[in-house]
């Protein structure tokens, strides 16, 4: 059997993954796809590292050129990160009837539509499943099992950094500073934490689930982003003394043919099923008109999960190649985009406010939500004895985006109000 030729762009965490997969599970791989798999060629930033796996000294190169033009190779596995000159190898490699397998989020968020795009036209294969929540296989789930559905709601878990953090504040009572410094420490968090932290990397992961979910080109600039790195550890507090634990939630939902997307810290419900995905984990909550409400949960990156997940899809590649239905148009968004505005958008709100300890104050504030009709579930004032202020900690029930905006603004005119120390989106 001729074997099918592989180049692999990058040798870090996942392309030394990738090879010890396929080069561990070659006898069930080739039986699964009839032919043997060869990683014929490795692009490596450096050929004198020290690396913890051995390979031949003549299939390494520091060019990527040499993997993307080399003729005998069949399916480019582009695992080197980096966006905008992996932009031109992958574009490079589809002209020259390369099929793709990436694990590469920035990428696919930020260019998916032209590489997608240059796939269909070139009638290429650009497979994904890594670029999302590592070794879940959700992209798979939404492309091929959710096609009978139509989904209303993605809620995701997808930055196991910012997880990590979350769960150890909510479970030691440890303060952001903190827990970033010991999830440093353990090679969780990056030296410039930025990305996870601000929600970035889990807006690119819910920009790409968006897009597949509801079948229209959700861009980043569509994601409405907040991250963790001003949650306090009272923050925490509060939310499970109310039965709630703090989550960096991507939520992308669906109202008719409009939808939004955001990425922020929010108090789920201790009864919901994301509240107890802890530590590095993810999950991703969908919700479909038909079958309801499903979820799926696993390691959201690491060696050996993310590349299943690359390799997996390395097993697609060959099967389309060998029936010979390569770069069918499946997953394209066939949809027109329509953003929701913020007067439909609704959910419900923790608000603590640091305020004045004195006869009527607390009417004043509950006259503002009442002027821009958000209606309250509870309020409750909670003794401090570290501070002088009153705390006011309000929940509200779904009032809209639009509405809370207001009242918020309206509360910088309010001069019993000391602080508005916390606003968080309530699920559950
Ligand atoms: N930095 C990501 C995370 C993993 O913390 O989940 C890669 O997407």
């Amino acid at each position: 059997m001729k074997p099918i030729k592989v180049g692999l762009l990058g040798l870090g965490t996942v392309g030394t993954g990738v090879i010890r997969i396929v080069e561990g599970n070659q006898e069930d791989l080739s039986s699964q796809v009839g032919s043997p798999i060869v990683i014929e060629k490795v692009a490596v930033k450096n050929l004198v590292k020290a690396r913890n796996i051995t390979v031949d000294a003549d299939k390494l190169t520091e060019d990527p050129w040499e993997v993307i033009r080399n003729p005998e190779i069949d399916v480019i596995v582009e695992v080197m990160g980096g966006v905008e000159s992996t932009k031109e190898y992958i574009l490079e490699a589809l002209e020259r009837g390369k099929h793709i397998v990436t694990a590469n989020k920035d990428l696919m968020a930020l260019y998916g539509a032209e590489i997608l795009a240059k796939a269909e036209e070139k009638r290429c294969d650009v497979y994904y499943e890594a670029s999302v929540a590592g070794g879940i296989p959700i992209i798979r789930t939404l492309i091929e099992s959710f096609s009978s559905d139509r989904i209303t709601r993605i809620m995701g878990i997808v930055n196991g950094t910012t997880n990590f953090i979350l769960t150890k504040m909510s479970q030691e009572g440890a303060s952001y500073d903190e827990v970033l410094t010991e999830a440093q420490a353990l090679g969780y968090a990056e030296s410039d934490p930025t990305s996870d932290v601000e929600g970035l990397d889990a807006a690119r992961k819910m920009a790409i689930l968006g897009t597949l979910g509801f079948h229209t080109n959700v861009e980043l600039r569509d994601v409405s982003v907040s991250g963790i790195s001003s949650v306090t550890k009272e923050d925490i507090a509060y939310a499970k003394r109310l039965g709630y634990e703090m989550k960096l939630l991507g939520i992308a939902e669906r109202q008719d043919d409009q939808i939004s997307i955001s990425v922020e810290p929010t108090m789920v419900s201790q009864q919901h099923p994301l509240a107890s995905v802890n530590g590095v984990f993810n999950a991703v909550f969908v919700h479909g008109e038909a079958v309801g409400e499903t979820m799926f949960y696993g390691a959201g990156a690491g060696e050996l999960p993310t590349a299943t997940s690359v390799v997996a899809d390395l097993v697609s590649v060959i099967r389309n190649l060998k029936l010979g239905v390569s770069g069918l148009k499946s997953i394209s968004p066939y949809k027109e985009k329509h953003l929701i505005q913020d007067e439909h958008i609704s959910y419900k709100n923790f608000i603590l406010l640091h305020v004045d300890d004195k006869a009527g104050v607390l009417a004043q504030i509950t006259q503002i939500f009442a002027e821009y009709d958000v209606s309250l579930a509870s309020v409750v004032q909670q003794p401090n004895e570290q501070n002088p202020d009153a705390e006011i900690i309000i929940v509200t029930h779904n009032a809209s985006k639009a509405s809370m905006d207001k009242v918020l603004k309206h509360f910088d005119t309010l001069s019993v109000i000391r602080k508005v120390k916390s606003v968080y989106r309530v699920e559950g």
